[in-house]
């Protein structure tokens, strides 16, 4: 059996990045309707909230170019990625302006933007709760609709 001895670390940002990537988590595209047009990004904070009523959240970064269209934001789209589409995943995580290009999207629930791609779970969602906590904002959602494709595969993420 191998010996495994736990090493302390000093709890810096990326100290704790690099470990709480040990968590293993699914990974969303959100998307919403900003002033300009849609908007979305690859997250990993997509969590459970409570059941009754139904909600659920993610957290932003409050670094990000897109802050003010996420804060302004009555509501989002969370897709579930699939094992099989790290396309999405690496497309909604990059630098570029307009990660929608090519993309035919549709409106959704008060127009919020739905990707043209069968996720394994789709929940369009009302904002109901926003709180800036340390270096992010929690943007809670009402579930309204929710659509699910039951054979298809979660991406997980695990270090
Ligand atoms: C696997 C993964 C998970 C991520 N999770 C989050 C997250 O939960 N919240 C967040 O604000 N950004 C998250 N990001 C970063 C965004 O996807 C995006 O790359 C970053 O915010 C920079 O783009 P922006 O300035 O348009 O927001 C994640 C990125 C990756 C690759």
């Amino acid at each position: 059996m191998t010996c495994v001895t736990p090493t302390t670390l000093d709890v810096t940002p990326s100290v704790l990045r690099g470990q709480l990537a040990r968590w293993p988590t699914g990974v969303a595209v959100v998307t919403t309707l900003g002033p300009d047009g849609p908007v979305g990004k690859t997250v990993n904070s997509f969590h459970a909230t409570s059941l009754e009523p139904a909600l659920v959240g993610w957290c932003i970064d409050h670094r990000s170019s897109q802050l003010d269209a996420w804060l302004a934001a009555e509501g989002y789209v969370v897709h579930v990625v699939a094992a099989d589409q790290t396309d999405l995943v690496t497309r909604f995580a990059a630098s570029s302006s307009d990660r929608f290009a090519g993309l035919d999207w549709a409106p959704g629930l008060d127009g919020m933007p739905l990707l043209p791609v069968d996720v394994p779970l789709r929940l369009e969602c009302r904002v109901t709760h926003r709180f800036a906590v340390g270096d992010h904002t929690y943007l809670i959602g009402e579930v309204v609709a929710l659509t699910a494709a039951a054979h298809a595969v979660p991406l997980t993420l695990q270090r």
